[in-house]
């Protein structure tokens, strides 16, 4: 085993060549397909985000029509899949839940070899995700469960399965879509994360896709990774419930013998300020004034940010906030309820994960991902019977 090089965490080990997303985490830079998270935030849509990270391309008018077609036509989940959530206990993580589900679909939409198959795989992903995620909110409080609209956006179709209700119709407002349109574009992909790198790894054996994608989601549940987003929610509203000084945070943070870590702070690859999170902030101080909501939380967080930035030891760690550090504020205003923060996460990244593993397949060099070790156990050793020992 002299030739295996060890590299913990695969900090620096490129796993595959990829044409998708570029990161430069000296300097702060994201592009999907070259064009930069800024203009995407502002300009695009979910849908069309979607369509450029899959198909290499921005869509033109008769491509995006024929995709939100293809996403409408498969938006519905088969009826039998909704007794499922009536048998997940109660207090189920939606994440464990939504991972089971994607899993399932294999089995109720076995898909076929082929283009077209592949690409009506895809958009059945994409639509029932969402309505899956929205379906189990619903389920779970006991309500009626909303159907998707045909004439209704991709996001504005998610806000109405999650809060009509036969008594109290949900009223559209554009902020709330924009800003939700925005999240998912933010989450929409990020090179070789986690949770890409197990769809990669997965697909690498040849799985279906439903089942790469489900592995993903697992992936993402982590608070070190997606999970995040839960945490620093958590971890704020013990700040204020507790009063906590802010200080007594930042020492916990920096204590080498406590577990603790500051949370939504730190990136493996962003050693500067993470680009998505001044669009996040940004939209945050928006949708918080539009909607009228003082959230103490927000304040919390901007302190803790102000102090952190300016702490020697955040500062020569290069630790700054990342995506996750605001974006569970923006859930909130939304009406996400906390432990639903994820499964956001993972309805943004999906786009990702899916062009991430049809580049894999599509890649004649790729192979069955199979990493090596360096063995630390016993040498050789007699075998001692049961009565001997
Ligand atoms: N609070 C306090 N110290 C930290 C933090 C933090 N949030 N993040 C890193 N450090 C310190 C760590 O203790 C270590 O210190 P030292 O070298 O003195 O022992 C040093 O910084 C390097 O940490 P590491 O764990 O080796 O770095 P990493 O590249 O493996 O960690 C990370 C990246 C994101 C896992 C980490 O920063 C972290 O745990 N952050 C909190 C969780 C979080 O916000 N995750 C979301 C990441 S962005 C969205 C996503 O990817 O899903």
């Amino acid at each position: 085993t002299g030739m295996i090089t060890l590299d913990s965490g695969f900090a620096n080990t490129g796993s595959c060549k990829s044409a998708i997303t570029f990161m430069d985490g000296e300097r702060g830079i994201l592009r999907y397909r070259g064009y930069p998270i800024e203009a995407l935030a502002e300009h695009s849509s979910f849908r069309e985000v979607a369509y450029l990270l899959i198909n290499g391309e921005l869509p033109n008018r008769k491509q995006i029509t024929r995709f939100s077609v293809l996403l409408n036509d498969h938006s519905l989940v088969h009826e039998d899949m909704r007794s499922f959530f009536g048998s997940f206990p109660r207090a189920s993580h939606p994440m464990g839940i939504l991972s089971s589900m994607v899993n399932a679909l294999k089995s109720f939409y076995p898909y076929l070899e082929g283009e077209e198959e592949l690409n009506t795989t895809v958009a059945r992903l994409i639509s029932k995700v969402r309505t899956l995620a929205a379906m189990s909110y619903k389920i779970f409080r006991g309500h009626t469960v909303v159907y998707p609209r045909p004439d209704l956006s991709y996001c504005e179709n998610f806000l109405n399965m999650m809060f009509d209700s036969p008594v109290r119709p949900y009223e559209i407002d554009p902020d709330v879509v924009q800003a939700l349109s925005v999240f998912l574009i933010l989450h929409a992909d990020h090179e070789q994360n986690c949770s890409t790198s197990a769809v990669r790894l997965v697909g690498s054996g040849r799985v279906n896709l439903y089942a790469a994608i489900s592995a993903g989601i697992a992936a993402l549940w982590g608070p070190l990774h997606g999970g995040a987003n839960q945490a620093v929610i958590e971890m704020l509203t013990n700040i204020v419930e507790k009063k906590i000084p802010l200080k007594d945070v930042l020492a916990r943070a920096k204590d080498r013998n406590d577990p603790f870590r500051l949370m939504g702070f730190g990136h493996r690859v962003y050693k500067t300020y993470d680009p998505r999170t001044r669009i996040m902030k940004k939209m945050c101080d928006r949708l918080l004034t539009k909607l009228n909501i003082h959230d103490p939380l927000l304040e919390v967080a901007q302190a803790l940010e102000e102090i952190a930035v300016k702490d020697s030891y955040f500062v020569d760690h290069n630790l700054y906030p990342n995506i996750d550090f605001y974006s569970g504020i923006v859930l909130r205003a939304i009406g996400i309820p906390t432990n639903m923060f994820t499964v956001m996460f993972a309805i943004g990244r999906l786009p990702g994960w899916i062009a991430q593993w049809k580049e894999s397949m599509d890649d004649p060099e790729w192979r069955l991902n199979r990493p090596r070790q360096i063995y630390t156990g016993p040498t050789q050793r007699e075998y001692v019977p049961l009565d001997e020992r």
